[in-house]
C-alpha cells in the first residue's frame, strides 16, 4: 500500500476531519479547521491524555493559563532573544527556505556559491536572516512599544509563572507536575506537511518539578511513560515509534538534554513530542527579571531550592495527524479504505442502522440510539445501501455496525459487524452495549 500524505489529506477533507483554513477565500497559509470528526478524535486524545496525566498521577494537577501574558515573560524565558530561525531567499525565484534545513554546515556555508534547491539558480541566495518566531499584537488602543504582547509560543510559560501559586494551593510537594492543553502560535516560515506544522496548534504539555540531582531519574521515567501513551492508549504500532536523542547542536536554548518521540510519517521520521530536562534555566530567569523568589521550600530537609523541570511536550494536531497516519489502511482485497482507529479515540463508537426504511425497523433503531447514546457517541444512518453505510463508516474509522432487522422485531436482538475484519454476529443489546464498552477502557 502506498500511504501517502495526499491521501491522507483528501480523506480528511472528504470525510469532514480537517479541513484548511478560510477555504472560500482560497485558504489562509498553515492553519487547519477541524471537521466534525476531526473535532471529536482531537478531544479524544486531549480527554485520555489529561486522564492519563490528572487522573492517573495523585502528583499532578491542571491549569489553564492565559494566551496573552506580561510581555517581560518572554525576555526572561528567551523567546524574545533567541526564539528565531535563519531564514534566506532566493532572490531568482522568491522561494525562501530555512537556512538549517538548506545545509548542515549553517555557520560556514557560502550563501553567495548557494544553488538553489527549487529553480536550480547559483549564486542568488542571500545571507540568513534571523526571523523572530514570535506573533506581535498590540494591547489596549495606543499602538506603541508599551503595549506589544506576544501570542504564546509554548504553554510552558504559564505554568513557570504559576507554579508557586499552584503549590501553594494545593500544598503539594516536589516531585509533582503541572499540566495544560492550549493553543500555541509560531510565525512558521515554511509550513508544510499538512498540519504537522502550522501557524496556529495546540500543545498538551505537563513540566515536572524534580529536586536537582533527582532530574535524570525522572527524565527516564517519563520517556518510558510517554512511549507508552502511543502504543497503549493511542493504538500505535510500536514499529512506527522511536526515539531521537538531541545532539548539542540541536538542544533548545533551555535544554540541557532533550529527546523526541519520532513517528515514521509518510514523509518520513519526524517529532511528535518533546521530552526536555529545561533544569532550573526558566525559573532562575523568572526568578532574575520579576524580582520574586521562585525557590521550593523542603519543609522536612528544612531547605529552599529551585526546582529542576522535566517537560513533556506534545502537539496535540501533530498526535492527531500519527493516529491518522497509523491507523489509514487501504483493503483492496474489498476496495475499502478503513481507518483503524482505536475505539477509543474514534470519533463515532458506533453507526446504527435499519435494515430497510419500513416495518417499523427506523423507529426501533431510534430506540436503540437512544439506549447508547448516553453512554458513547452514536450516529444512526439510513441512507443506502447497508454496504454503502458500513463503508462510508470505515473511512470515519467508527469500529461498529449495529443492524436492525426484521429478527430483531421478534427477538430484539441486533447485528454487530466489526469494522477491521467486517465480521459479523447476533447479539443482544445488553451484549452490543458491553463489547463495546469494554474497548472503551
Ligand atoms: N515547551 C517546549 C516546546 O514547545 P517544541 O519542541 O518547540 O518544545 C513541542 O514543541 C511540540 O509542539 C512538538 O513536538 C510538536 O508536537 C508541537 N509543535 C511545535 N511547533 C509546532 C508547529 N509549528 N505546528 C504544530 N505542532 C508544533
Amino acid at each position: 500500500m502506498n500511504k501517502t500524505i495526499e491521501k491522507i489529506v483528501s480523506l480528511c477533507k472528504q470525510r469532514g476531519f480537517v479541513y484548511q483554513s478560510s477555504d472560500i477565500y482560497g485558504g489562509f497559509g498553515a492553519v487547519y479547521d477541524y471537521g466534525p470528526l476531526g473535532v471529536e478524535l482531537k478531544n479524544n486524545i486531549a480527554n485520555y491524555w489529561w486522564k492519563e496525566m490528572t487522573r492517573n498521577h495523585e502528583n499532578i494537577v491542571g491549569l489553564d493559563s492565559g494566551i496573552l501574558m506580561h510581555p517581560k515573560i518572554w525576555e526572561a524565558s528567551g523567546h524574545i532573544g533567541e526564539f528565531h530561525d535563519p531564514l534566506v531567499d532566493c532572490k531568482q525565484c522568491k522561494s525562501r527556505y530555512r537556512a538549517d534545513e538548506l545545509t548542515e554546515n549553517l555557520e560556514n556555508e557560502e550563501w553567495d556559491k548557494f544553488k538553489c534547491p527549487k529553480c536550480g539558480t547559483t549564486g542568488k541566495m542571500t545571507p540568513p536572516r534571523q526571523f523572530n518566531l514570535m506573533f506581535k499584537t498590540e494591547v489596549g488602543a495606543l499602538e506603541d512599544s508599551g503595549s506589544t504582547a506576544y501570542l504564546r509560543p509554548e504553554t510552558a510559560q504559564g505554568i513557570y509563572v504559576n507554579y508557586k501559586l499552584v503549590q501553594g494551593s494545593t500544598r503539594m510537594k516536589i516531585p509533582f507536575g503541572i499540566a495544560q492543553i492550549g493553543k500555541a502560535f509560531r510565525n512558521e516560515i515554511i509550513a508544510r506537511n499538512f498540519i504537522f506544522r502550522t501557524r496556529e496548534f495546540e500543545q498538551m504539555e505537563m513540566q515536572y518539578f524534580t529536586k536537582p540531582g533527582d532530574d535524570d531519574k525522572a527524565m527516564e521515567e517519563w520517556k518510558e511513560k510517554r512511549i507508552k501513551f502511543y502504543t497503549n492508549i493511542l493504538g500505535v504500532a510500536s514499529e512506527n515509534l522511536r526515539f531521537h536523542k538531541h545532539e548539542k547542536n540541536e538542544l533548545a536554548h533551555y535544554a540541557k538534554e532533550a529527546w523526541d518521540i519520532e513517528y515514521n510519517f509518510p514523509f518520513g521520521w519526524s517529532e511528535v513530542e518533546g521530552i526536555h530536562n529545561r533544569t532550573d534555566f526558566d525559573l532562575k530567569n523568572h526568578e532574575n527579571h520579576s524580582g520574586k523568589n521562585l525557590k521550593y521550600f523542603d519543609q522536612e530537609n528544612n531547605e529552599r531550592y529551585l526546582p529542576y523541570i522535566i517537560e513533556t511536550s506534545a502537539g496535540l494536531n501533530r498526535m492527531l495527524l500519527t493516529v491518522l497516519a497509523d491507523s489509514y489502511w487501504e483493503d483492496t482485497e474489498n476496495s475499502r479504505i478503513v481507518m483503524k482507529l482505536d475505539p477509543k479515540i474514534a470519533p463515532i463508537k458506533a453507526v446504527v442502522c435499519p435494515l430497510v426504511k419500513k416495518d417499523g425497523l427506523p423507529e426501533k433503531a431510534r430506540l436503540i440510539v437512544d439506549t447508547l447514546k448516553p453512554h458513547f457517541n452514536v450516529l444512526y444512518d439510513q441512507q443506502g445501501s447497508i454496504g454503502k453505510r458500513y463503508y462510508r463508516q470505515d473511512e470515519a474509522g467508527t469500529p461498529y455496525g449495529v443492524t436492525i432487522d426484521h429478527q430483531t422485531m421478534d427477538d430484539g436482538t441486533v447485528t454487530i459487524r466489526y469494522r477491521d475484519t467486517q465480521k459479523q454476529d447476533r447479539a443482544s443489546l445488553e451484549n452490543v452495549l458491553n463489547i463495546i464498552q469494554s474497548s472503551l477502557l
